[in-house]
């Protein structure tokens, strides 16, 4: 898979894929992220990549020619546009899923006030990644490029993002169930008996029901079946 990310602040991705399990996946070839400023796009004379907002209003507003010029160099019949607004869809595990089946992704990090509306006729997907609102898309973009790339083939073993917070059972997304290692008894804290016995279908059944009731407890919402298409 390849990855465009497209920013005014190429900077603020130096490092974020250079550790761990990102910087293996790019080493082993399983992904490719290249990030574009897309202010070298500008024909304006000044190097301008925004402008006052039509009919008034703080801030200022990214102009559509150095972002339209930008994709349009860069797209293929194999792309997936994704523009990263407050504004758009909640990031979920399923999309993550679904994009990471993708060739080829571009994404564009607003930032200031907001972008030309325009520029969202170019995107397939507008996505949020929470209801706050970031000061750009960079951040939501570095979490993105993370939740797709461990589930590249080959990435992480499969087993582990089987059994994730947010692993698929039944069309329904669960929190994860607890973990511990050793000692198995911290300060008077002790592991569940059922991880020491060594019982394996037990604690298979232990851990599906921790899951259900954390869920239960902290996340009702998922429980809800989804039907909903992304
Ligand atoms: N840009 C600013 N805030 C954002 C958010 N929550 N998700 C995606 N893009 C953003």
């Amino acid at each position: 898979m390849k990855i465009d990310i497209l920013t005014i602040f190429p900077n603020m991705f130096d490092g974020a894929f250079s550790e761990s399990i990102i910087k293996r996946a790019i080493e082993d070839n399983k992904i490719e992220i290249n990030i574009i400023n897309f202010r070298d796009y500008t024909t304006d004379p000044h190097n301008k990549v925004d402008d006052t907002p039509y009919g008034g209003g703080a801030g200022m507003v990214l102009s559509c020619q150095p972002i339209f010029d930008c994709v349009e160099s860069l797209k293929t019949k194999d792309s997936k546009v994704i523009l990263l607004t407050p504004a758009g869809i909640p990031y979920k595990q399923k999309l993550a899923y679904k994009l990471s089946e993708e060739k080829h992704l571009i994404i564009i990090c607003g930032h200031y006030e907001g972008f030309d509306e325009r520029i969202a006729s170019l995107a397939d997907y507008e996505i949020s990644i929470g209801d706050y609102v970031l000061t750009g898309g960079e951040i939501p973009a570095m979490a993105i490029v993370d939740s797709i790339t461990r589930l590249l083939p080959g990435v992480i073993n499969e087993e582990s993002h089987r059994e994730d917070s947010f692993k698929q059972d039944n069309n329904r997304y669960l929190l994860d169930y607890p973990t511990y290692t050793k000692p198995a008894d911290f300060r008077g804290m002790k592991v569940p008996e059922v991880l020491l016995s060594g019982h394996h279908e037990n604690i298979r059944k232990y851990r599906e029901e921790e899951s259900l009731k954390r869920t239960k407890e902290r996340r009702p919402d998922l429980l809800e079946v989804e039907n909903e298409e992304d």
